[in-house]
């Protein structure tokens, strides 16, 4: 069982990715924020809770995210591994994330982040926002704010991966082959 964490500021590439990568290795890829929004397009109370912090690039609080999540993992009994996208973005998600995995004997395998830099981030979450619907992505201030969050609240999760020495960087930007090949290669090698 091996389980990654695709890692990197919004709009690096990482459900774009996943979606390649869990056919390729045969893990499940969970993404929180589409989760999320699934929640919200149903308006269940658990996305009611989650919308405001959405739209103002915030996160979510950490037991809503992590309940949210463990469920996920838990209706998928069969699965190989996960790949973890938008999860974990804080250092108390990643603590109650390794102690769920040790319960069931298991951990992180991998960490890999994608490199891409603050105004590329900004023109591809713009660009996206004009189809993806997405009230998040449509706002240069709120991505902005997104971008902050990522520094501050969500970046200590890779030196917290770095110090159980399975985190590591790759560069995102390139065509969506090239970076697929430099993850494929960086999973093998896991
Ligand atoms: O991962 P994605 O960029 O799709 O997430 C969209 C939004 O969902 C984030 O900007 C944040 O508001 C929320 N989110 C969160 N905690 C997570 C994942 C997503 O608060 N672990
Ligand atoms: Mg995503």
């Amino acid at each position: 069982m091996k389980h990654l964490i695709l890692f990197g500021p919004p709009g690096s590439g990482k459900g774009t990715q996943a979606k390649q990568l869990e056919e390729k290795f045969e893990m499940v890829h969970i993404s929180t924020g589409d989760l999320f929004r699934y929640e919200i397009g149903n308006e269940t109370p658990l996305g009611l809770k989650a919308k405001s912090f959405i739209d103002a690039g915030e996160l979510v609080p950490d037991e809503v995210t992590i309940g949210m999540l463990q469920n996920k993992v838990n209706m998928h009994p069969e699965a190989k591994g996960f790949i973890f996208d938008g999860f974990p973005r804080t250092i108390p998600q990643a603590e109650a994330l390794d102690l769920f995995l040790e319960g069931r004997g298991e951990c992180i395998n991998g960490l890999i982040a994608l490199k891409v830099d603050d105004e590329e981030i900004v023109q591809r979450l713009l660009e996206r926002g004009k189809t993806s619907g997405r009230a998040d992505d449509s706002n240069e201030a709120v991505i902005r704010n997104r971008i902050d969050v990522y520094k501050e609240q969500t970046s200590p999760v890779y030196d917290f991966y770095d110090e159980k020495n399975v985190s590591q960087e790759i560069e995102g930007v390139g065509s969506i082959e090239a970076i697929f090949e430099r993850l494929s290669t960086a999973i093998e090698a896991l």
